[in-house]
C-alpha cells in the first residue's frame, strides 16, 4: 500500500514543485562577460556600503576613510550607465528587461545615484556624523534601493 500509492504521491508532489527543491539541485550557471563584470562592480558598491555603515556605527576610528569610500561610490555611479548594454541579462543575471523597456526611468535612476553619491561625498567631507548618516541612508534607500526595486529581480541566485 505504502510503496504503491503513498511513495508515488510523494514523488509527484516533489516533481510538481510543492516541496521546494534543495538549492544544490538547481543548475548553477557562472556569470560571464558583461554580467560578470557588472556583478563585480555591484559587489564593490555593496562592500563600500558595509564599510561606511560599520565606520558610522561601530568603528569611529575609521571615519576619516568615509571620504575615500564616498569617492569610490561616486566614481562607480558614473560608470553605471555603461554596464547595461541592451539585452545583457543572460542567466544568472538578475537584471530585468525593464532596464531597456523603461529607458528614461532607468536613466533617471542612474542620475539619482550620481546625485546622491555626490551629496554623500560632500556631507562626509563636512565631517558631521549625524548628517553623514542621514545622507548615507538616503543614498542606500533612494539610490541603490530605488534602482533595485524596479530593475533587479527579487530572485536571489
Ligand atoms: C541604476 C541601477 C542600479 C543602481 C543605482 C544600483 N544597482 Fe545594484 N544592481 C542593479 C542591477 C540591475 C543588479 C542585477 C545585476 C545582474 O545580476 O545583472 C544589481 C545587483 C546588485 C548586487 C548583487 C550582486 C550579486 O552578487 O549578484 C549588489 C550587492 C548591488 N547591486 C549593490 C548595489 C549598491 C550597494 C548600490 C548603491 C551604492 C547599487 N547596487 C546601486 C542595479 C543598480
Amino acid at each position: 500500500m505504502f510503496a504503491r500509492f503513498v511513495v508515488p504521491a510523494i514523488l509527484a508532489a516533489v516533481a510538481g514543485g510543492l516541496v521546494p527543491y534543495p538549492v544544490e539541485a538547481q543548475e548553477k550557471v557562472e556569470p560571464e562577460g558583461v554580467v560578470a563584470y557588472r556583478i563585480a562592480v555591484m559587489r564593490t558598491l555593496g562592500a563600500q556600503m558595509m564599510g561606511i555603515k560599520t565606520a558610522l556605527t561601530e568603528t569611529p576610528e575609521f571615519r576619516d576613510n568615509l571620504v575615500w569610500h564616498a569617492r569610490i561610490l561616486q566614481d562607480a555611479s558614473k560608470i553605471l550607465p555603461d554596464l547595461f548594454p541592451e539585452g545583457s541579462n543572460a542567466p544568472p543575471s538578475r537584471t530585468l528587461p525593464t532596464v531597456w523597456e523603461k529607458k528614461e526611468e532607468f536613466e533617471a535612476a542612474t542620475k539619482k545615484m550620481i546625485e546622491l553619491s555626490a551629496a554623500f561625498l560632500e556631507t562626509a567631507q563636512g565631517g558631521d556624523p549625524d548628517a553623514t548618516m542621514a545622507a548615507f541612508a538616503r543614498m542606500g534607500k533612494q539610490g541603490c534601493g530605488g534602482c533595485h526595486e524596479t530593475f533587479r529581480s527579487k530572485q536571489k541566485r
